[in-house]
């Protein structure tokens, strides 16, 4: 690939693990564990999706607590929990292969940043809880635009930031949406595909298809 002038990474789903905080509480929580971190994660994307297009902004800590709530009654899952899954998902781990993987990155002096839904607060915590600090050049929140992804206003941020072409930027995210939200902004955007999904029909077919991040060094 050529004339990259940035790497820029979606956060939830493709660094970290939004699974592993209800995983961490799978003793408790028991099979349904993964259905119950489903649900919630679906939940969560549904209302920014939903408030974007009420004009009523609520941040993502707000919304993953409000989308956390309506899971747990759906569950059954015993109040009592709440603070515990909360925490969790302060300190969401990353998937096993991203700490090497953005230090080779790094090594080879490309612009890394994270472009997020997440708040500036909670991202440099997640950055930090997993020892990942001064590998980012950037950490973008959708905060300082107000409106939640896919909306163009996000993927402006890093192009008006670092005075760059749309093409120049590679785009990382295992969410389909949001590759094809990127990609039809005008990002190359490639789809981490770590389950076998099936990709959407948004309009946009992503620039390449990896299993995880690992595999960008050969293409990259
Ligand atoms: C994010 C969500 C889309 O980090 O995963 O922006």
């Amino acid at each position: 690939m050529k004339n990259i002038k940035a790497i820029i990474f979606d956060a939830y789903g493709t660094l970290f693990d939004v699974n592993s905080a209800a995983e961490k509480c799978k003793d408790k929580i028991g099979d349904r564990w993964e259905g119950f971190s489903k649900f919630w994660r679906t939940t969560q994307l549904e209302y920014t999706w939903l408030r974007s297009l009420m004009k009523r902004h609520k941040n993502f800590w707000q919304i993953t607590e409000d989308s956390l709530d309506k899971s747990m009654k759906a569950f059954n899952i015993d109040l009592s929990m709440k603070n515990e899954l909360l925490n969790l998902y302060k300190v969401l781990s990353t998937f096993k292969e991203v700490p090497e993987t953005l230090k080779k990155l790094k090594e080879k002096n490309f612009k890394l940043a994270i472009l997020s839904n997440g708040t500036p607060l909670i991202l440099n915590e997640l950055v930090k809880s997993n020892n990942l600090d001064n590998l980012f050049d950037d950490i973008f929140s959708i905060e300082e635009v107000g409106i939640y992804k896919p909306d163009s206003k996000v993927y402006d941020m890093p192009i008006k930031k670092y005075n760059i072409e749309k093409n120049e930027v590679v785009f990382l995210s295992a969410n389909t949406w949001d590759v094809s939200g990127g990609g039809n902004y005008g990002y190359q955007s490639i789809w981490v595909n770590r389950n076998n999904g099936i990709f959407d029909n948004l309009d946009y077919k992503p620039i390449n298809q990896i299993k995880n991040l690992s595999e960008l060094i050969n293409i990259i």
